[in-house]
Parts: C-alpha cells; structure tokens; sequence
C-alpha cells in the first residue's frame, strides 16, 4: 500500500470477495508474498459474468475513491499534515499507478504510460521500481492538479475495464489485488484527511454534522470465558487472506476471559478524571516517556469545553464526546494504560481472533459509502458486540512473523514482512473499514504511539 504506514490491509469491494486463484503481493498495498486471491462473489463458471463482476467491483472501488474525496478543495487534497500521513492527491493517485503499473504496463500489450513521469511521484515503497519521491516531501507536490489525477484515474480506469475480458487468470487476480489495495487506500485516505482537517482551529467538517446513534450506557462490561489449551488461528491458502494472517497455525490459549464490548468514551473519561495520564504506575516505561515528551492527556482530537467537559473532532466537525460510543483515537501506550488501571490487560490476538470466530463481520460499523462516519455507540444484539467495525483493537501481540511465514521472493516480498519490527496487532476493523474488508484473521498493525486511525481498546483478563 502505501509507503511508512502501508499497514492497513483490506480487501473487498461495495461486493463481497471470496477465494479464487492465487497471486502475488505484498503487505499495505504493495505486492508481496503468493496469497489466493480473492473473486467477486458470485463468480462464475460463465467468463463473461465473471468478467462482468470484476469490473463491477473494480468500478464499485474506484468510484468510492472519488466520493470520498469529492468535498476536498485543491489545497485541502494536496497538502500533507505529518510524515505519517499522505495528501489525499497522493492517495488517488498511487492507487492508480498501481494499477497501471502492475496491470495495463506489464500485461496489456501496447499499454503506453499516461505520464511516464508519474511512476517517481506515485510509487510508494518499491524497490523494484525504482526511485521515488520522499514521503515526507508529498505534500509538495502542488502538480500535477487534482483535476489531472482524476483525468488519469479516469484514463486507467477505462482501460482496465476495456483490458478485464482478455485478461488470463493471474493477472486477473491483480486487478483484484488492486482493488483490495483500493480499499485500503480508502481507509487511510479518510483517516488522512481527518488528521489534515484537524490542524485548522476552525475544525472545518468534510461532510455535514451527522447526527450520532441515540444510545444509553451499555452497563457493565461482561465478561466471556474464552476458549483454553490447543487452539488453531489464521488463514489457510484456499481463502483470500494477506500473508501475514497465515500460515494456520497451533496455539496455547490460557485461561482468560475477554470483554464484550470495548472501552466507552465514559470509561475512558474516568480514567482521565482519575489522574490516568498523571500517574507513571498506569504506564510502560516508554509510554510514559511518551505522555511526558507530548505533554499527552487526552485521545486525539479531544479538546475541553466551556464546561469542562470534552469535545472530539470528528470527519463532520467537532462535537460533544459521546459517552456511549467506544473511545478511539488512542495509541498502543493508552490502551495498555487505561487496561492497567482497569485490573485487566489487552487481549492477545490470538484471544481475539478465537473470540471473533463465527462472528460475521458484515455485522459490524463499518465504511459502506461516502459520508459521515464514526464509532457508534453498542446496540446489545448478541452476547459478543462490535468485535467488527467501529474501532480498531490494539492487542498485547507484537506483529510478528507466524511459524511458518515466508515472504516471497524479490521485491514483492517487502511488505509484510519486513514491517515485522516494533509494531503492534490491531483486530476487527473500524468505521472506516470497507465492508467487506475485514475478518476474524485480518491482522492489522501500527507502531505503539500512533492514534491517527481509529484505534480503541476492548479488555482481557485472566482466570
Ligand atoms: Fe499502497
């Protein structure tokens, strides 16, 4: 995906994608190790239906693309708020290289690059591809216009859906590698732009304030024995996953039990108001160090009120934190905090993944079309709740390698792999995660001081 953060990992279009082929890619985006690739549902034994559904959820992902970027002016598209973010141009158009690179340049004969000098700017952590822009240095790029990255987007988007007829098998299979890599462009597009617009003290929405889900406090956290002694998680080749979700494997799960729902903006609020960031006992040592050298007392986006009380900044404006809803917005260091001063711990992502098996990720708060998105408080519908969607939950697990793991060979086998160091597992999903997208084995990551996306916490414990 993405250069620096090309963490997230999605898959699925506005359709459902399920196992297919295989082909090769790389972790956020990029291509990497050999993974079965996932079709559109209902592909067929009719090619041409099979053709017709391809191009339906490639049209359906680049379409949504657009709609989220659509209110951004040409400044607000362009310019880049921190290192760890891109300008949404960036976004729309490195999504497009990639199809045009791995796609229309290497397999579809007389394929001529829209812009041969696009490939330096657009290409984010290739290797294999060559030199490339400084990540850092994105937000410089006040050319090409935003008018003529779509006019490209446009350009490829025709030819890819004109070349899917004729296409063999595995390239196929990189069409829908690119849409995966859309969709999770979309996610950090949208996590991107919250961040850009939360640098300017007007707090300008990118869509009309919308109005959150009438909600009373869920009552006490309850808790679930969770499954004990030999247990089995990950993906097996026969299903699409990214590399990093397999190989299945055997696990030792202790005995524990794991909440059921996460943490609420009122619980989060409490342990604010209980001296959380003020206290170095909450704290690992290097979280502490964190809070202290960012002056750090509150989640991202928050702000106190008149009041006294707190407002949060959301993609439709800032407004009253809700106390229903999960908190988000916190780093690794915060969720291990508050667990601390709770008496309980993160689950592991092990844990996690044997709570949320057999739960339906569709059934979660998550991306569906452009407009305003956030965590939404629980509706108490089944005993387990917002595993999926929502937030995304930071886990105790570092993001490691699993028995058996091998990236691929050559350049394509840099991104997973070789993100393998320091970073955290998140589990589930957020609102801003595609439908579609998610699933019990999705292993997502991010460095222990990052909050930019929607992270949160949901509780484990021992028994
Ligand atoms: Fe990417």
């Amino acid at each position: 995906m993405d250069a620096g953060r090309d963490a997230l990992t999605f898959e699925g279009a506005s359709q459902p994608l399920r196992r297919g082929g295989g082909y090769r890619r790389a972790g956020k985006g990029d291509m990497a190790a050999t993974y079965p690739i996932a079709v559109p549902d209902g592909a067929l034994a009719d090619a041409a239906l099979a053709d017709a559904a391809l191009a339906d959820a490639f049209r359906a992902a680049r379409n949504l693309t657009v709609a989220l970027a659509a209110p951004l002016s040409e400044a607000d598209a362009t310019v880049q708020s921190m290192d760890d973010a891109s300008p949404a141009k960036w976004h729309l158009a490195h999504v497009t290289w990639f199809f045009e690179t791995f796609v229309l340049r290497d397999h579809v004969a007389g394929h001529r690059p829209y812009d041969p000098r696009f490939a330096y700017l657009f290409n984010s952590y290739y290797e294999a591809e060559g030199a490339r822009h400084a990540r850092s240095r994105r937000g410089m790029l006040t050319r090409p216009s935003l008018a003529e990255i779509l006019a490209w987007r446009a350009h490829v988007d025709a030819a890819i859906v004109a070349a899917i007829p004729g296409l063999p098998a595995g390239v196929r299979d990189l069409v829908t590698l690119g849409i995966h890599h859309e969709q999770q462009h979309q996610e950090l597009l949208l996590t991107d732009i919250l961040h850009m617009l939360a640098q300017n003290p007007l707090d300008p929405p990118l869509w009309p304030a919308h109005r959150p889900r009438p909600a009373s406090a869920p009552g006490p956290i309850g808790w679930i024995e969770g499954r004990r002694g030999i247990v089995e998680i990950g993906r097996d080749a026969g299903d699409f996953a990214f590399d990093c979700e397999g190989p299945r494997h055997a696990t030792l799960l202790h005995p524990h039990a794991i909440a059921d729902r996460p943490i609420t903006n009122a619980e989060y609020c409490a342990f604010i108001a209980d001296g959380g960031y003020a206290r170095p006992d909450h704290w690992l040592s290097d979280g502490w160090a964190w809070v202290q050298a960012n002056r750090i007392e509150a989640p991202l986006y928050w702000q106190r009120d008149a009041d006294g009380g707190w407002t949060s900044f959301d993609l439709d404006g800032r407004h009253p934190v809700h106390p229903a809803a999960p908190v988000t917005h916190i780093s690794y260091y915060e969720a291990d905090a508050f667990a601390r001063w709770a008496g309980a711990r993160l689950p592991t992502e092990a844990e996690w993944e044997a709570a949320a098996e057999g739960t339906d990720p569709d059934a979660g708060n998550l991306l569906e079309q452009a407009g305003p998105i956030r965590p939404q408080a629980a509706i108490r519908s089944s005993a387990r709740h917002q595993l999926f969607g929502d937030v995304w939950e930071w886990t105790g697990s570092a993001y490691l390698p699993y028995p058996g793991f091998r990236p691929a060979e050559g350049a394509v086998g840099e991104y997973n792999g070789k993100f393998m160091s320091g970073q955290f597992v998140l589990r589930g999903g957020s609102c801003a995660t595609p439908r579609g997208h998610v699933r019990a084995s999705y292993r997502n990551f991010f460095y222990p001081h990052q909050r930019w996306q929607f992270t949160g916490v949901r509780l484990a414990k021992d028994l």
